[in-house]
């Protein structure tokens, strides 16, 4: 039974939704963060919370066996793909050192699962749909770090007999329902600058890349919910140790969804008239990136609760809503 579970990053956008979960399913949850992109307000009351840089081995190597910990959900990292491109090293460092001490620091613990938040920058760009077996060539330095982690972790995790969930997310989005946590970050976020830019009077929104060779020339994603993608995280953990099977998954709806349908949905909603400015494309961007998830279905059970893009944005616009206190 899993009883301990510890979360790197979990004050973060996507941690604190798991967060949520483990606390709603009854799972004691410590969360490590060194707060660099994480909020103190998005922990959970009843998580454990320790401020901590998972580079910092001795002290990750005492958090894990002082609080008994059994599996850890790693979601801890830097992720902006505009950032890595300016500047690796840091990408190299947090991303790849950070995940490679982490994982030394588990060296002779109590821990036996271990989940990893992968992306699917991982893939090569220009694919219909990706499955787990797709060429994998990042374009993008955040998603070569990625790629460095989920090997590192494949490597430690077989010869220590640790089981071993790498999730590749697709791109993530909206808020919890209970209103309490969401995105605060800007980043390079699609969901999260149109969010922010409706709440201004006159919104103006920029698109980098509208000739593109796909359906109205702006690029492909594949939108998944943060309270969907937080579900699969303990679904994906409790299975792989019931099961004590490893597996690699995309995580995502298989649904591709372009720039300009986020925008034109968002517009549906936020009755103001948004102005669109076109720009250049952005270096490390993918063109378009679809997900196979066949895989995950067979693996677990699992019904998505909100894959409409309609929940994403309303949800999205919500959260704007109370974070700005209106
Ligand atoms: N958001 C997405 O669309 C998306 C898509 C694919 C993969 N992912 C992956 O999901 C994970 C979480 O992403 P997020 O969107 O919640 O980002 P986030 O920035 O909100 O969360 C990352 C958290 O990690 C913490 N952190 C960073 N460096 C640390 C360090 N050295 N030591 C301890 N804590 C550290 C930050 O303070 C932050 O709380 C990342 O690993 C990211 O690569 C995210």
């Amino acid at each position: 039974m899993i009883k301990n579970v510890l979360i790197t990053g979990g004050a973060g956008y996507i941690g604190s939704h798991i967060s949520e979960i483990l606390v709603k399913n009854k799972k004691k949850n410590i969360i490590v963060d060194n707060l660099s992109t994480g909020f103190k307000k998005l922990i959970h009351k009843k998580a454990k919370f320790i401020k901590a840089n998972i580079l910092d081995i001795k002290k990750i190597n005492l958090i894990i066996n002082k609080n008994n910990i059994d599996s850890i959900i790693h979601l801890a990292a830097v992720l902006s793909v505009g950032e890595s491109q300016k500047n690796p090293k840091k990408y190299e460092r947090i991303n790849v050192k950070g995940t490679k001490n982490l994982l030394i620091a588990m060296k002779n613990t109590n821990v036996r699962n271990f989940v990893f938040s992968s992306t699917c920058a991982v893939y090569s760009d220009g694919l219909k749909k990706v499955s787990e077996n797709s060429i994998l060539k990042p374009t993008s330095v955040y998603g070569k770090t990625k790629l460095k982690g989920e090997n590192l972790i494949k490597n430690f995790c077989k010869k220590n007999k640790i089981n071993f969930g790498i999730l590749r997310f697709f791109n993530v989005a909206g808020a919890s329902d209970t209103g309490k946590i969401g995105q605060i970050n800007k980043g390079d976020q699609l969901f999260k600058n149109l969010s922010l830019e409706t709440e201004k009077k006159n919104p103006i929104f920029k698109i980098y890349g509208t000739d593109y060779k796909t359906k109205d020339g702006t690029c492909i994603r594949d939108y998944i919910h943060v309270s969907d993608i937080s579900e699969l995280h303990f679904k994906v953990l409790k299975k792989i140790d019931k099961t004590k099977k490893s597996k690699i998954l995309n995580c995502g709806y298989s649904k591709g969804i372009s720039v300009k349908e986020v925008i034109n949905e968002f517009k549906k909603y936020c009755n103001k008239n948004l102005k669109i400015l076109e720009h250049p494309r952005r270096s490390g961007d993918m063109v378009s990136i679809i997900s196979n998830n066949n895989r995950l279905f067979r693996f677990i059970k699992w019904k998505p609760k909100y894959n409409k893009l309609s929940l994403i944005v309303k949800s999205c616009l919500k959260w704007e809503k109370a974070l700005s206190g209106k």
